[in-house]
């Protein structure tokens, strides 16, 4: 397992350009599968995430490789409709193929995906949209964990859905494209990532209407056509480094920044005491002074404040002038790193899914583990702020989403390397 080797106490300056976007790469992806031809990929982020997705695309056939930052995927011949059971608990993204292969094949067999440290994260929702889409499902194995869907035919349909999940919304998506008739999805997420599949989608000849609002319509067409796809700047990454400035204080240029995804972030970064300036080239964002207190800062479905931020706030209220209550409002526990900043110095008390900060003048740095990618990331950041040295071990889940937070990090100034376990 790797780590983090971070020497905090710096103030940031400098400039980094962000990755391609995470979160757009794997439905994307998964995407792929609907088309019979070539798929061209740009700004796709090295990441281990996006690997484990073109691993399951060889599993069903496919060609992939890498120019640089271009993926080039060939998905003319799938000789699988089978997703296995490894893929699937490595990363539950591997769950798009569900609705990209009954696309494709009118046929998937997908292992359930895990859950994992931040939640139970069901796929209820997926099952039963799909369902009613005119697909047959059964549970096969001794321990019925494999799903087997299949249909002579697709039939759009209406969905309501319970909650705008990012991940139903998207597998009824990849499902509609090439179905027969119109499939109306209410209640859909409104996620920058679900608008990104989308516009792939409709580059490659699907017709979509209500892109990024929650009334999203499909009418299904024969076939789609190969595509040259860009993909946008991933907002979370620009934000996880919008945080490490709140917290260790400084003024950084970040070059390819998705603004336009980031208004609750930007919107609590300013109350907080950050100057954000934004330009077409570049978002310059400094911070003078120790954070301001949030009072009560709640993670939303978008454009509410992103879950996936909800850890590195976390780290920059660590450090503030007063008292902060974080609400996690989406995944039933996603407070891991409440116990590792506590190692650090921090004060927090958490009940249920609200956790109460009382900002400290400053952090310890302490070895400490990360739980998940965004826990991890903010573990980091807590180094980069903190005064001494930090090692965040279990680095890899890091290494998830985002391409080398130590190459960007140390661009900004900060003094952050990876290390091996063993040489602790
Ligand atoms: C996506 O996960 C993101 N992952 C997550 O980012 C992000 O945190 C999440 O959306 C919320 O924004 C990718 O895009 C690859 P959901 P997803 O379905 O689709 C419950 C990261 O760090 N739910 O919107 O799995 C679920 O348990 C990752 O990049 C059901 O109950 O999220 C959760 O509580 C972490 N039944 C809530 O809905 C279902 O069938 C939101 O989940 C589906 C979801």
């Amino acid at each position: 397992m790797s780590s983090i080797k971070v020497i905090g106490g710096g103030r940031l300056k400098g400039e980094t350009k962000i990755q391609g976007s995470k979160n757009a790469a794997l439905p994307i992806i998964a995407a792929t599968v609907l088309n019979k031809g070539i798929t061209i990929l740009r700004n796709c982020p090295r990441i281990l995430d996006v690997f484990h997705m073109i691993d399951v695309l060889k599993e069903l056939g496919c060609i992939a490789s890498w120019e640089s930052n271009t993926l080039i995927v060939d998905t003319t011949d799938i000789t699988s409709t089978k997703v296995s059971e490894g893929s699937v608990q490595k990363m539950r993204s591997s769950i798009l193929f569900l609705g990209a292969l009954l696309g494709r094949n009118h046929e998937v067999s997908i292992a359930y995906p895990g859950g994992c440290l931040i939640g139970k994260r069901p796929i209820d929702y997926h099952l039963d949209s799909i369902k009613s889409m005119n697909v047959s499902q059964e549970f096969l194995g001794d321990d019925k964990d494999i799903i087997h869907c299949y249909t002579d035919k697709i039939m759009g349909t209406d969905i309501f859905l319970k909650f705008p999940s990012v991940g139903a919304t998207q597998n009824v998506i990849l499902t509609a494209v090439l179905a027969e008739g119109v499939t109306r999805i209410f209640n859909a997420a409104r996620e920058p990532e679900v608008l990104e599949l989308c516009n792939f989608l409709v580059s490659a000849g699907a017709r979509i209407c209500g892109k990024g609002t929650a009334f999203i319509e499909v009418e299904g067409v024969g076939r789609l056509h190969d595509v040259d796809y860009t993909l946008s700047a991933d907002r979370i990454v620009a934000g996880t480094y919008m945080a490490a400035i709140a917290a260790a204080g400084g003024e950084v240029l970040l070059l390819d920044t998705p603004t336009g995804q980031l208004d609750s972030v930007i919107r609590v970064l300013d109350r907080i005491g950050c100057s954000i300036r934004i330009n077409d080239e570049y978002m310059r964002i400094s911070c003078k002074r120790r954070p301001l207190p949030y009072d009560i800062l709640k993670t939303q479905p978008y454009p509410g404040f992103p879950t996936d931020m909800q850890s590195q706030l976390m780290t920059v209220l660590c450090l503030a002038d007063g008292k902060s209550t974080i609400v996690e409002e989406i995944f039933e526990s996603r407070f891991q790193n409440v116990s590792e900043l506590k190692k650090m110095g921090a004060m927090i008390s958490e009940s249920d899914n609200k956790a109460v900060i009382s900002g400290v003048m400053h952090l310890e740095g302490a070895q400490v583990m990360a739980h998940d990618l965004r826990a991890g990331a903010a573990l980091v950041i807590a180094g980069v702020a903190a005064q001494g040295e930090t090692i965040v071990r279990g680095a890899t889940s890091i290494e998830r989403g985002y391409e080398d937070i130590c190459r960007d990090l140390n661009s900004l100034g900060a003094n952050v390397r990876y290390c091996s376990d063993n040489i602790l």
